[in-house]
């Protein structure tokens, strides 16, 4: 998909219900947005599938949901206040600022870009008798490239690793990278700037203590490790899942619902023993690519990118990564975390953290390990895989387009319109007979405005997988035309037969059994 067409999903998005920017009417707040009426049921349904997931397909996994604000000490413990940092820099001509590691990643990934356009030359060149690796191998132009690309990426680790700041500016000037909008390379030095917001708790804030706003769920889970383990008489290794609001001061927040600056993640920690921490790892990371790869968005869309930077607190570290339209790009983290967490809030709690195993008799920190995935940058890989502007042939021989959100029917915001087909002759009165049968199930809508074509359109567009049409044959033999989203297939069924055929279709159950 292009950048073109992920335009068209930002404008269909807006356009249907399923996300605004906030506080519109007042112009936005950058990187801010709220879920409509659409929106909001695909965010409810994704949270559903996440959760019982965790929770109902795992008898060791438990699910809490605590506060935003915690204590300010946890932020100390947990390394946020000291190092949850990004380098930024500004243009002096443009009065721009930008992440300086992502002015890095963007200049290194235009070098990739042109390697990549060589090979396409080649591959269309030599035909069946290309090689790719061995024109990689010999092709002075790629070697010099990726020679090239190397040289940065090494500077760079190393200048993060040792938190060489001027260091990183260096690479900026050296290798000529030039503000995108004056196009100068006019830059001042490079800062470190924390992302975490900041309050104030109390009623007279002069005298309030400072408080943060969560930037990760997980030390919600961490400081009620304990809490969980006694209440829940819970035996390594065990879970705990949440989801909830997180915040970050992102200082480039693009590319809409996929940064932004509140936002809110699915998490969980699953404690084990130390030294087991390499089996659940890749236990974990095949248990969520199943879960990924359930809802057949395309296999192909879906990578691992293993962690060579690893954040302070982990061992090893993986990001499932997904095709969106603007490239592969983290969609979720899977993180061995070691016992770094839960050693530190001991360390700075003063309360023992510690799990007494009774097959060894010793007591010890558990070992954790993470998966941690973004609600709306999961809203945003299904809105983006699902968008699809279709040709059909009509009757007459002409073309028409049809927009369809082809969202894996489970997840779909509503799940089946009911649809009489015109506005008199007792038709209504049946449809909604029908609609008060299905709304104990199903999120349902009624609609007998406009022509059946517009309606099953409209339903189309929000990614309704069924329209149910009751029409004059429906008052004498009690049957209706289901029509298929996908397919726009129509057939006859018994009335009493819809809600089976839906469910057979819509159910999260069925995404659940996928996974075992
Ligand atoms: N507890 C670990 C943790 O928070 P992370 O990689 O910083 O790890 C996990 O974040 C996930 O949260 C990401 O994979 C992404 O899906 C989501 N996420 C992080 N920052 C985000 C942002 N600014 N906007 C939207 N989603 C974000």
């Amino acid at each position: 998909m292009t950048e073109d067409k992920f335009k068209k999903v930002i404008a269909h998005a807006k356009e249907y219900g399923f996300v605004f920017q906030s506080s519109e009417i007042y112009d936005g707040l950058s990187a801010v947005y709220d879920y409509g009426q659409n929106g909001s049921e695909l965010k409810e349904n994704i949270k559903r599938y996440w959760k019982d997931s965790m929770v109902k397909l795992h008898e060791n996994i438990v699910a809490v949901d605590s506060a935003i604000f915690m204590h300010p000490e946890v932020w100390k413990a947990s390394g946020h206040v000291g190092a949850f940092n990004d380098p930024l820099i500004d243009n002096k001509d443009s009065k721009k600022r930008y992440r300086a590691d992502v002015l890095i990643e963007e200049h290194v990934a235009k070098i990739e870009a042109k390697i990549n356009k060589d090979i396409e030359k080649a591959k269309k060149r030599f035909g069946d008798a290309f090689d790719e690796k061995q024109f990689r191998e010999t092709n002075s132009r790629i070697i010099e490239r990726q020679k090239k690309i190397n040289t940065i990426l090494d500077r760079f680790k190393k200048a993060t690793e040792t938190g060489n700041l001027a260091e990183i500016k260096q690479i900026i000037i050296d290798e000529g990278i030039t503000c995108p909008v004056s196009g100068s390379k006019n830059w001042t030095d490079v800062r470190q700037f924390n992302l975490m917001f900041d309050t104030k708790l109390g009623s007279v804030s002069e005298n309030a203590d400072k408080i943060y706003l969560r930037p990760e769920t997980a030390q919600g889970i961490f400081v009620n490790y304990l809490n969980v383990q006694k209440t829940g008489r819970m035996k390594l290794p065990f879970g705990i899942a949440q989801i909830g609001k997180a915040f970050r001061n992102e200082i480039v927040a693009r590319q809409f619902i996929f940064r932004m600056r509140e936002f809110e993640q699915m998490e969980m920690q699953f404690f084990i023993r130390p030294g087991e921490e390499d089996k659940w790892f890749e236990y974990w990371k095949n248990t969520r690519i199943k879960w990924h790869k359930a809802l057949n968005l395309g296999n192909e869309n879906y990578r691992f990118h293993d962690h060579e930077n690893l954040a302070h607190y982990a061992k090893a570290a993986t990001d499932i990564e997904f095709k969106f339209p603007f490239g592969f790009k983290e969609l979720e983290g899977i993180h061995s975390r070691t016992d770094f967490d839960l050693t530190r809030h001991q360390e700075f709690s003063g309360k023992k953290l510690q799990y007494f195993d009774p097959e060894t008799n010793k007591s010890y920190v558990p070992y954790v390990i993470e998966t941690s995935i973004g609600v709306d940058r999961m809203f945003l890989a299904i809105l983006s895989n699902a968008y699809d502007e279709e040709t059909i042939k009509k009757e007459n021989g002409k073309t028409e387009t049809r927009t369809v959100l082809r969202i894996p029917p489970a997840l779909a915001p509503v799940k089946v319109a009911i649809l009489p087909l015109v506005k008199k002759d007792g038709l209504p009165e049946k449809a909604r007979e029908i609609l008060n049968m299905l709304k104990y199930d199903f999120n349902c809508q009624y609609e007998e405005k406009d022509s059946i074509g517009k309606r099953y359109r409209r339903q189309d567009a929000t990614g309704t997988p069924f329209c149910i049409t009751v029409d004059h044959q429906t008052l004498k033999d009690n049957t209706v035309t289901i029509r298929y989203r996908d397919t726009m297939e129509q057939k006859r069924i018994k009335t009493e037969n819809i809600l089976e055929t839906v469910d057979n279709e819509v159910n999260i159950k069925n995404l659940l059994k996928k996974l075992g």
